[in-house]
């Protein structure tokens, strides 16, 4: 039996080829995008294709109630697997490598592994995580917060989309509400390889980040009710028009970050207008507030402060206000052990890893719940994502996928 294996590297053109077939589904015409929001028949077809690839390398492959796509490369050993993996759900005007450079690099390293004829103690396990973008059913990392235990899966099958279209109902018509029971095995590790979505590695000139943790996510939704009328007869001191609290609250939420500082961000990044019409004054205005800081505490309040001067600007317009909850997570730090192993991997690879912590939600922060947990970054050009113009250098997705190739194999190779 084959355990030690310092020379062994991942196949980049294979890496490279998956990425490029993968984007193929859901590509946005005239771009690199691509559309694959959750539980869409572009979702469908990328988890097929994925799932093919696990098929041809012999995993065995689960389907978990919540539709988590989980293949197992079996140890010599019984005990929980080490896992990696990440999503292949996309926002509607996504890039080709969030989420799906974690799935394929995870895949990568198991064929690697098959291929080299070396057999690991413990299991290697790659996951696809539904819904993590959390752009079509909120909450985001839906899949993995299910897969934890920290949601029911009964209520995650209930959430439903703008269209009232259901979790249950959209994964039964694409073929993937599994048999697996949820919560799922905790794995002895997991590890997450992902583009950094921000400016950071690029700045310092870095090609692997070693991720700290993640900020805190608040994500709300609030309708704003008003009283439609004709644009050009209802004179301007009779209107209760709700656009104009609306657009209050937009500006608001901007200066409030700026004003907070640190590492405090609010993002208004969806309004409509009910009807929506040139010369209606709205019936109501639907709008989310994302809002994101690494300390708990501080966003409590700013949630607080944005919902107070949102109450305040509806009661001067005469608009009723709703609030509610879309996501809720708090800031998440990895584990010690695994972000020094990360570092520590990248050292020995020529590398010189900047540590850093994520702006964006990931599924590794869910599993940081279970067990020890870790990720690594490579850079993203011009910082960019959720754009469809996301882009990092091949040899940079190539180094991220060896990091975690050697990550993992020391991971497995404990007995
Ligand atoms: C997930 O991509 C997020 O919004 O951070
Ligand atoms: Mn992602
Ligand atoms: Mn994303």
């Amino acid at each position: 039996m084959t355990r030690f294996v310092p020379d062994l590297e991942i196949d980049g053109e294979r890496l490279l080829t998956r990425l490029e077939a993968l984007a193929e589904c859901g590509a946005l015409t005239g771009t690199a995008g691509c559309n694959r929001l959750a539980l869409t028949d572009a979702d469908r077809e990328g988890r097929d294709l994925v799932m093919s690839w696990m098929r041809d390398l012999g995993l065995a492959v689960r389907v978990d109630a919540i539709g988590n796509v989980v293949g197992v490369l079996e140890g010599t050993d019984p005990g929980p697997p080490v896992m990696t993996g990440s999503h292949i759900d996309t926002v509607r005007t996504g890039g080709r490598y969030d989420g799906c450079l974690g799935v394929l690099a995870g895949l990568e390293v198991i064929e690697t592994v098959v291929m080299s004829g070396v057999r690991l103690p413990r299991s290697l396990a790659v996951a696809v995580f539904t819904n993590e973008e959390g752009a079509r059913f909120a909450p985001d990392m839906l899949g993995s917060l299910v897969y934890v235990g920290a949601m029911p899966v009964e209520s995650a099958l209930e959430i439903t989309d703008a269209s009232r279209a259901s979790v249950g109902d959209e994964l039964e018509r694409i073929g993937y509400r599994g048999a697996t029971h949820c919560p799922g095995e905790v794995p002895s590790a997991f590890v997450e390889l992902h583009i950094e979505q921000g400016p950071v590695l690029e700045r310092e000139g870095r090609t692997i980040g070693v991720v700290t943790g993640v900020q805190g996510i608040s994500w709300t939704e609030l309708v704003l009710s008003g009283q439609s009328n004709h644009a050009g007869t209802t004179p301007m001191g009779l209107r209760r028009d709700p656009m104009v609290p609306a657009a209050r609250i937009a500006v608001f939420v901007r200066e409030m970050s700026d004003r907070r500082g640190g590492s405090q961000v609010g993002t208004v990044g969806a309004l409509t207008a009910n009807p929506n019409l040139v010369n209606v004054v709205p019936a109501s205005v639907r709008m989310t507030v994302d809002l994101r800081n690494t300390d708990d505490e501080v966003l409590a309040v700013a949630r607080a402060e944005m919902l107070e001067y949102a109450e305040r600007v509806c009661e001067a317009e005469s608009v009723r206000l709703e609030d509610s909850v879309l996501a809720a997570s708090d800031s998440v730090r990895f584990d010690d052990g695994v972000v020094e192993l990360i570092g520590n991997v990248a050292i020995e690879q020529g590398h010189q890893p900047w540590k850093l912590p994520s702006g964006a939600g990931h599924d590794a922060q869910m599993l940081a719940r279970v067990c020890p947990t870790a990720m690594i970054f490579v850079p993203s050009r011009d910082g960019l994502s959720h754009n469809p113009a996301e882009f990092t250098e091949p040899d940079d997705l190539v180094a991220g996928a060896n990091v975690l190739l050697h990550t993992l194999l020391r991971l497995a190779n404990q007995p």
